[in-house]
């Protein structure tokens, strides 16, 4: 399958914050419900362990929080310090700390943060869920050599896979959509109505699923975009994994810093082969 830059509404600048929000909530119910980045924790805590700052993590293209609402405390146990984890947006809103399930851990930005911008200097592991995808190659290449030149460890992760095996979930997605809303938090009553009576959500929600999913990187291109960087003193991993039933897709990349074990010394340079796509549990 060959990717197409194609338009997702979620990206859109005209598209109001509540309706955004309406499929940012989606995909965090999704994570909540599938647990589908839960596999890698180990991965995430070692690519922490390898940055300078290790007590924070940088979200970028947060929208409503995504996958870092469950996944904090898990990962918190890895670690004898409590992580703090800054939530940011190009288009940030402020109502989004007010419905933080975690107001102390989950911090939301209140300026806009463009993951394409240099300029920004994010100390801590960076992370990008369910976003990387969006981005054209360029532009791609740029949110990974910022992470590079600033020595921070950085992990993309993506409920996606581009490859035919995923087309049933895309086609039932406005069917997931309508059975998924109640669960959905916090509750809005202009879910309810744009998704039962003028179903607006299902149609965002399917349409940018689909234009997600033909524009995800697979790990192999993951991997050639990290070489191009030049960074013989970063350890690179991509994969993709089936995990109750939701595709997975990532790329993580630290320094290996002088903390780094000699046997993880020894393999500067190398980039690790992407690890064999694995067959769902
Ligand atoms: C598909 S949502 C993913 C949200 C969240 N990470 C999750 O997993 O639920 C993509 C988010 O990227 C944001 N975004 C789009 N372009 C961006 C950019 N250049 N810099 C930062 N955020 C951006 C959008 O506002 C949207 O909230």
């Amino acid at each position: 399958m060959r990717r197409l830059q194609l338009f997702e509404f979620n990206e859109a600048a005209w598209l109001p914050g509540c309706l955004r929000a309406l499929i940012t909530d989606y995909l965090v119910c999704l994570c909540r419900v599938t647990r589908a980045f839960h596999q890698r924790l180990p991965l995430l805590a070692e690519a922490i362990r390898h940055a300078p700052r290790q007590d924070r993590i940088i979200d970028l293209c947060s929208g409503t929080g995504g996958a870092w609402h469950h996944l904090a405390a898990r990962l918190d146990r890895m670690f004898s310090h409590r992580l703090k984890v800054v939530l940011t947006d190009l288009y940030p809103n402020a109502s989004y700390q007010e419905a933080s399930s975690d107001p102390h851990r989950l911090k939301f930005h209140p300026r806009p943060i463009d993951a394409t911008n240099p300029e920004d200097q994010l100390e801590g592991l960076q992370t990008l869920f369910n976003a990387f995808h969006q981005f054209p190659p360029a532009q791609a290449s740029l949110v990974l050599k910022r992470a590079v030149d600033q020595n921070q460890p950085i992990a993309i992760m993506e409920m996606l896979q581009r490859r035919w095996a995923m087309l049933p979930l895309i086609v039932l997605t406005p069917l997931m959509v309508l059975v998924l809303t109640p669960f959905i938090r916090p509750f809005r009553w202009n879910r309810l109505l744009l998704t039962y009576l003028l179903p607006l959500a299902p149609v965002m929600i399917s349409w940018d699923s689909l234009v997600s999913w033909l524009r995800c990187y697979r790990p192999e291109e993951l991997l050639k975009m990290a070489q191009r960087l030049d960074a013989p003193h970063y350890r690179w991993e991509a994969g993709s994994y089936w995990y109750r039933g939701a595709p997975v897709t990532y790329l993580v990349g630290y320094p290996l810093t002088s903390e780094a074990p000699l046997s993880a010394a020894g393999q500067a340079g190398a980039v690790a082969a992407p690890a064999a796509p694995r067959a769902g549990r």
